[in-house]
């Protein structure tokens, strides 16, 4: 990371690939991204921003170590898993840290489906896919674009209120975003998991993340993992909590990557009106997917 030629004072521009906003390296390298080779072992972790991409990722890789945390704690997450559409000027983008990983491959992307590469379907990779119920989504999201200079500015709380729910962020809408891949889960290889549900119950869901990936757990490993995957230890963990990034890219004295980690925290934000906006929205937008029955506002 020592020779990240980044201005510190300047956020990225963001511009649009299919009338998805990213940032403008990944749109000039756009047909490099779609044109990427998956390999048919390779995992791929795919969410909409601040679902628990960083959270899913640290579970997986620790089932795959059957829950050695050295291993685990080899490299910072953004290394460990690289970010197949990131571009960052003077960086390694994720297609440079793709083509050079041996396999087998855990990869990230925050596409919507129909941006996807076309070759991991085609050579039915597995992929696991994880959503976040979308208040806490936009409100974990605001607060990331405060701290990350990756990402443009969110203006006020309610220009970012809106924003979200114009779909006008990077990686679009949420609701694009969400039932795309759900409509996508019963024809490909993908397990689709909540952040609600592994918040609710998390030994229930790694050990399904276990079972998709095919490894058998022992009653102490899944313990291990249910503890070093955990809010409060992964806060701790230079490996799994972003604070490698140098700071005037990522500011946590503006707000920590880690920062709360909890469901509901919505109802700190949203002011009344806002709610009752976003439930009307919410619901004309929810209408035609099943997905709307396992989106939970508690
Ligand atoms: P908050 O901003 O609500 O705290 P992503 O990795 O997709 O960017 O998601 C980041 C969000 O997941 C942040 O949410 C972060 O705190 C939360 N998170 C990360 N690790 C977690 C864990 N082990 N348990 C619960 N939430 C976690």
């Amino acid at each position: 990371m020592e020779d990240l030629k980044y201005d510190s004072t300047e956020r990225l521009a963001v511009d649009y690939v299919e009338g998805i906003l990213q940032p403008t390296p990944t749109c000039d390298t756009w047909d490099q991204i779609w044109n990427f080779q998956a390999r048919p072992d390779d995992l791929l972790i795919s969410t909409y921003p601040k679902a628990g991409t960083t959270w899913t990722q640290e579970i997986v890789d620790l089932i795959q170590n059957k829950g050695d945390i050295d291993r685990s704690q080899r490299a910072p997450t953004h290394e460990r898993f690289p970010f197949i559409e990131w571009k960052i000027p003077g960086m390694e983008s994720g297609l440079e840290q793709a083509n050079a990983m041996p396999s087998p491959r855990i990869l990230k992307t925050h596409l919507p489906i129909h941006l996807l590469p076309p070759s991991f379907l085609e050579k039915n990779c597995k992929i696991i896919s994880v959503a976040r119920n979308p208040k806490d989504s936009m409100v974990s999201y605001y607060h990331f674009h405060r701290m990350n200079k990756g990402l443009p500015a969110p203006g006020t709380w309610e220009e970012y209120f809106e924003s979200f729910l114009a779909g006008n962020v990077c990686w679009g809408s949420w609701y694009e975003h969400g039932k795309g891949w759900w409509d996508a889960k019963d024809q490909h290889r993908i397990l689709y998991l909540f952040y609600e549900d592994m918040k609710r119950n998390p030994k229930h869901e790694i050990l399904k993340l276990a079972e998709f990936i095919g490894k058998n757990l022992d009653d102490k490993v899944l313990d291990k993992i249910v503890h070093y995957s955990s809010f409060d230890v992964m806060k701790q963990n230079p490996m799994a909590n972003y604070t490698s990034i140098p700071a005037p890219f990522m500011n946590h004295s503006i707000s920590p990557f880690m920062r709360k980690g909890a469901v509901g925290d919505w109802k700190n934000h949203f002011t009344v009106a806002q709610n009752e906006r976003f439930d009307e929205d919410h619901k004309r937008k929810m209408a035609d997917t099943t997905l709307t029955s396992h989106i939970r506002f508690l």
